[in-house]
Order: structure tokens, then sequence, then C-alpha cells
């Protein structure tokens, strides 16, 4: 039986409207969609036709994104669109299978060799999204007699993943945003083996973790650190770090393309391909997504990286001026829900996409608008931007200590 697709059909006379729900979950869905929508955090997709940075709304109204991850503009620089195009023509546009089915295609083992050497590893696995990464590395180290600590604020698949871990029988602790000194704690009164998590750049505050530090409390307690430097853009992790050490990261961001991975000794990657759920259970990243990620690595690791790094880094410097440690993504607080939407609204009258992040993405009174800057952004658009924040009274500023 075909099932129409909800919201498109209309009412039949006197009925049900087809495929629409009716009783107990019909009201359990109403319910929860007003109480989102009273406390200003419904969320809604936009309509926007971009390609990189640059695209139009719905009526057709040119728009800048200061909200997109591409950090290096890669994900529509010709060199790596042609990359994909050939690869498509090769391999197809999907894999059709997980790879412990159908085997690894060229390209993914290719990837995964650079990935390494670029991230200073032994070895790299690939998976189809960085989420999916975070979310299948940690329970695949995890298990009963295992101590997960996982900074505060870490990315929802870090946290998704430790979520698995204590369904696995790990003892968890989500320590204060930063504070190596309850990880010290923790590890110190803790005999077992135990993973210490941490973004390595914060998704929504842009701040750095101390990395050094952690890794040293790590070292002295025979800790596994993971770091995700999915936002590792312009301030990588110290390539030697003192401790046992697994790096994960995305190919979306940087990279500019679709799908995540994470790094380390051989022998981990090989495990990881026997233990860990998202990798296994899941079709192989598509080949061309693999292919483009690696003609953008291949540009990243050039003189062109190199030059599109260092305009990412003015463009920071130049919307938040002597900002400590420099970084891609901007907060800019408002404070509460409302008045973040409305300075959201505001700026995308003026041409500019700048999302407005809310609770429970971020923790109540701290809602902010996030701004993502990319080297391909001209210094007029930066800016247009700066002077728009500044009309709205409003200015980048730290909201964690
Ligand atoms: C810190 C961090 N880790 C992981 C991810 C997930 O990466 P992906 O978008 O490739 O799933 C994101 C963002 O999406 C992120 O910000």
């Amino acid at each position: 039986m075909t099932r129409p697709e909800v919201g498109l059909t209309s009412p039949e006379p006197g009925g049900r409207r087809p495929g629409s729900w009716e009783g107990p979950w019909a009201e359990w869905v109403a319910g929860r969609s007003a109480k989102a929508r009273a406390r200003h955090r419904w969320r809604e997709l936009g309509q926007l036709d971009a390609l990189g940075l640059h695209g139009t709304d719905s009526n057709g109204r040119a728009l800048v994104l200061f909200s997109s991850n591409d950090y290096l503009g890669l994900s529509a620089r010709p060199e790596v669109v042609a990359a994909s195009i050939d690869a498509a023509q090769r391999w197809g546009t999907g894999a059709g299978a997980a790879r412990l089915i159908s085997g690894s295609r060229p390209v993914h083992s290719a990837l995964e060799q650079e990935l390494a050497a670029w991230k200073g590893e032994e070895a790299a696995l690939v998976y189809p999204s960085g989420y999916s990464a975070n979310v299948g590395a940690v329970p695949a180290l995890a298990g009963p007699g295992v101590l997960v600590c996982s900074d505060a604020l870490n990315h929802a698949s870090l946290v998704d993943g430790t979520r698995l871990a204590r369904s696995m029988g790990a003892e968890v602790v989500s320590y204060h945003h930063g504070e190596v000194g309850e990880v010290a704690q923790a590890l110190q009164s803790w005999s077992g083996r135990a993973l210490v998590l941490s973004d390595l750049v914060f998704s929504m505050d842009g701040d750095r973790a101390p990395a050094e530090a952690l890794a040293e409390v790590c070292a002295a307690h025979g800790a596994l650190l993971v770091l995700d430097e999915a936002h590792a853009v312009l301030d990588h992790a110290a390539t030697e770090l003192p401790c046992d050490l697994l790096r994960t990261g995305t190919l979306s961001k940087t990279l500019g393309s679709q799908g995540g991975f994470v790094a380390g000794p051989s022998e981990v990657v090989e495990l990881l391909v026997n233990r860990s759920r998202s990798f296994m259970f899941t079709t192989a990243l598509a080949p061309p997504a693999a292919a483009a990620a690696l003609a953008a690595l291949r540009l990243l690791r050039s003189p062109v990286g190199d030059g599109l790094v260092a305009a990412l880094g003015r463009h920071a410097e130049a919307l938040w001026p002597g900002r400590p440690g420099p970084s891609p993504i901007v907060p800019v607080p408002c404070g509460t829900e409302q008045a973040a939407l409305a300075a959201s609204a505001e700026l995308a009258r003026r041409g500019m996409v700048v999302p407005a992040v809310r609770p429970p993405t971020v923790p109540p009174g701290t809602s902010r608008l996030r701004v993502t800057l990319s080297a391909v952004h001209t210094d007029g658009e930066v800016e247009a931007l700066r002077a728009g924040l500044a009309d709205l009274g409003l200015q980048p500023a730290p909201l964690v200590g």
C-alpha cells in the first residue's frame, strides 16, 4: 500500500486528512510543538538556493551566508567539484553497501592515508559523517570498567557517543567546561581504563580546549584523550601530545565535503572496523564525497591552502580584533531567545544569514548569534557584518570563561 505524503494532500470531504494522525500521538505532537513555540525555541527550515557562501532566498533576494562551516570555501572550488564529478563517473553516486560487505573503493583508502598523514597519525578510518565518527568511536572503546570524562560543552555527537557508552556499562563524568582539575580528580579516583573527550575548538563558542593540559593529566593516569578537531582550521592541535590520543574530525567543514573520520594507531583503527557500529552497519561514504574531500585536502596542504587559511585569519581578526586565539566561530551574545531571533531577522533583512542559536543548543540566557567566517568572504562582506552588528548595539564577546 502506498502511503500519501503528509501535508501534501487535501482532506477527504468529511474525513480525516490522508496520512494525518489522530488520537494520543497527534495530541502529543501538537503539545510538544506548542510548548517549543511558546518558549521561542521552535525551528523552521529556511529555503536558500546557494553555492558556497552566496545564495538567494525564496523571493530571489541575494544573501551572504555567515552560517556555513565551509571555512575555506572549498565546497565550490572548481578542482574539488571536478574531482567529485570524476568519481561519480568512475564509481557511481553511492557506495551501495557497507565496506565490510562490498569492499572499499580506492578513493576511500587514498583518502584515509592522506588524512592520517595530515593529522600526523598512523591510520585513519572514514565514516559517513563527523557525527557518526564520534557516536561510533566512543562506545567502541567503552564498556563496564571504563570511565568516560566529557567536557560539558562537547558537541552533541560526543555527548551521544557518551550516552551509548553509559548504556554499555561505562561510568560517565561530565566536567565543567575546560576544568582540567576536575578531570584530574576523576582520573585520580579511578583505577580502570579511562577516556577523556573534548572538542578541540568548541562549536558554539569557538574557544579552544586546554588540550596540552588535558594531555598531561591523561598521560599521568594512563587515560586516552579523544579530541574532536572538527573546527580546528586556524588553531591546530599540537601534533605531539604526550599521551595516548585519538583524533576525530569531519570532512564537511574545512574540507567542504561530507563525511567524518577517526585517526590514530593502526591497531585501533582496525579494531574500530570491527567494533564501531556506525561504521559497520551503514553504507560507506559516497565515492564523490570521498573524492571531493581528498581533492580539498590536497589543496589545503598546498600553498593554496596556506593562502586561504591566512585570509580566514584576517577576517577573524577584523571581526573580533585581539581575540585571544583566533577562531572562525564568532559568538555574539544576545541574552534571550527573542533578542537573538530579532537580531538574526534584522541581519537577514540586510542580506546576511547569521543564525540565532538558542537553548537547548546553548544554556538558557546565553542565546547568541553564531557567526561563521570563511576565507572566501570578501573584506567588504565582513565589514558589512561588523557594521550591521554595531547598528544593532551588538558585538562579539566570549560567553564562556
Ligand atoms: C565539534 C563537532 N563535531 C562533530 C560534528 C559533526 O560533523 P558532521 O556535520 O560531519 O556530522 C560537528 C558539526 O556538525 C561539530 O561541530
